[in-house]
C-alpha cells in the first residue's frame, strides 16, 4: 500500500469537495457524514471535474448533467452517466488524511469527535 498525505483533516469542510493530485490522478477528497471518502475527479459520462458538483447522501453530483455517483462505490445512480468512477482507500492518521489510488476501499475512515477544524 501507498498511501499518499493529501491533506489535514482540518483542510476539509463538511460537504465541499477538496481536489489533490495522487501518483497523477486527479482526486476529489470528501468529508460528509462524519466519514472521508475519495473518488476520482472526473465524471465518467465527459471530461469534467466532479469535484465543482454538490454533495448530497453520500452523493457527489456532476454538475454537467446530473448523475451522483456514490461515494463508497463510484457506481452512478442515475442518468446518463452508466460507467462508475473509480474511489480509493483513505487513511486517517492523526491530522493527516491519506490516499492510495492503487486500493478500492474497504472501510471507510470516521473522522475522531472534535478533530474538526
Ligand atoms: S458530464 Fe457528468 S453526467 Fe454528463
Amino acid at each position: 500500500m501507498s498511501s499518499v498525505r493529501v491533506c489535514a483533516l482540518g483542510d476539509l469542510d463538511e460537504d465541499i469537495p477538496f481536489v489533490a493530485q495522487v501518483d497523477g490522478v486527479d482526486i476529489a477528497v470528501v468529508l460528509t457524514q462524519g466519514s472521508v471518502y475519495a473518488i476520482r475527479n472526473e465524471c465518467s459520462h465527459a471530461d469534467v471535474a466532479l469535484s465543482d458538483g454538490e454533495v448530497d447522501d453520500c452523493h457527489l453530483e456532476c454538475w454537467m448533467h446530473g448523475s451522483r455517483f456514490n461515494l463508497k462505490t463510484g457506481e452512478p445512480d442515475s442518468l446518463p452517466a452508466t460507467q462508475a468512477v473509480d474511489v480509493y482507500a483513505v487513511e486517517i492518521q492523526a491530522d493527516d488524511v491519506l490516499v492510495d489510488v492503487a486500493s478500492r476501499p474497504s472501510i471507510f475512515p470516521t473522522i475522531p469527535t472534535g478533530s474538526e477544524g
